[in-house]
């Protein structure tokens, strides 16, 4: 039986820190919902570039009513988020513009905001995945929140990965300028692949995703690009193809939301040609939970969007793997790397932040 504390055994400070520390997380979700607004209503694109704005004129600019944009400048600047100036006039600092607006830039991060309603809304469904152990798929998170997957991680496709990171894997441009084939899997919204055929007309790109939201995007990503060597599949209806025809193969963030990551490197193995580089990007995750703590200082947001999002995915299948998004380790990599026939497993830095990449060989 459990017995609650009484007042007088609680020692104050400690309470204190503890209360101060919870309501860290309400104000940190508070902030984060009137991010979410402000991209929404175009508040931050306004006050982009624009100086220091009173609630009047930033009202005027975007056609919103003054006193709610008053309350929310209140909210931003309150939070640190717009310098305020002069009393009650906000502006959007260079570097708020880069990590708000700026979806080029590559530390750009206003598309993980943007999916903060369709994550609440999976919070009706969760207390279910409790108790059966089945979780969502990605597309019962609904098509923003496919939309929101893409703008939280284009930024790095568009700006780093084509000019800085390609040109690190050895022998990998030169085979895309000749013409090769490349395979992106879990491709969501194209927008790798989409940069990789832009940048390389004589190859033909394959994207490979279950999400129909995502390959929805990917195929209007396609138009909007007028590539015409690109090509989007459904997964489930035509799988990787066991051929080896693929000279290049990626997979980004997405293995370990998936309910069997083993099975798909073995069909990767199967579809790379004997020459071919396999590269994968995943989160960078270390061998126990003690030290995911100790190094990642966004552990804790991490576990939670793993609840909500990877490891939800990667059980939403009975017997799905459920790895999390802290779950594919290095080790755990190249063990099944091995295991389906892969010889060479080398980890690369590629300069990202959040993700571990390595280079994969037969
Ligand atoms: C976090 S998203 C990453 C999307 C994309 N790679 C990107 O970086 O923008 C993970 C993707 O993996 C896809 N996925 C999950 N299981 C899959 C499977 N078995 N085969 C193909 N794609 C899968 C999901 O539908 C989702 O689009």
């Amino acid at each position: 039986m459990s017995t609650q504390p009484s007042p007088s055994d609680l020692d104050p400070d400690r309470l204190k820190t503890y209360s101060l520390r919870l309501f860290g997380y309400m104000n940190g979700a508070t902030i984060s919902m009137m991010v979410c607004l402000g991209d929404r209503l175009g508040l931050y694109a306004a006050l982009a570039g624009a100086g220091a704005l009173s609630s009047q004129e930033l009202a005027r600019a975007t056609g919103l009513d003054e006193r709610w944009v008053r309350e929310w400048l209140y909210s931003q600047g309150a939070s640190g988020l717009l310098e305020t100036r002069d009393g009650e006039r906000f502006a959007l600092s260079p570097e708020g513009q880069a990590v708000l607006v700026d979806e080029n830039h590559p530390a750009n991060g206003i598309g993980m905001f943007s999916q903060i309603p369709d994550l609440a809304r999976a919070l009706d469904r969760l207390p279910d995945a409790f108790r059966t152990g089945l979780g969502l798929a990605y597309d019962e998170h609904g098509a923003d929140c496919a939309r929101g997957i893409e703008r939280g991680l284009a930024p790095w496709f568009r700006s780093i990965f084509v000019p800085f990171a390609l040109p690190k894997l050895e022998g990998v441009c030169d085979a895309l300028r000749a013409g090769a084939q490349v395979a992106d899997v879990g491709c969501g919204a194209g927008v790798a692949l989409l940069e990789m055929a832009k940048a390389f007309p004589a190859s033909h790109f394959h994207g490979y995703d279950i999400s129909l939201h995502a390959l929805a995007r990917a195929e209007a990503n396609r138009s909007a690009a007028g590539v015409s060597n690109v090509t989007f599949h459904d997964a489930r209806v035509e799988p990787l193809p066991g051929d080896h025809r693929f000279d290049f193969i990626t997979t980004f963030d997405c293995l370990h939301d998936m309910t069997d990551p083993e099975g798909m490197i073995r069909q990767i193995r199967a579809a790379l040609a004997e020459s071919g580089t396999w590269l994968v990007a995943d989160i960078k995750a270390r061998p126990t939970y003690a030290e995911n703590v100790e190094k990642n200082p966004m552990a804790g947001m991490m576990y939670g969007v793993s609840v909500m999002v990877c490891m939800s995915s990667s059980l939403s299948t009975k017997g799905g793997a459920g790895l999390g998004t802290l779950g594919l380790t290095a080790e755990r990599l190249e063990r099944w790397a091995r295991g389906a026939g892969f010889t060479r497993f080398s980890p690369i830095d590629l300069g990202h932040a959040v993700n571990a990449f390595y280079v994969v060989q037969a």
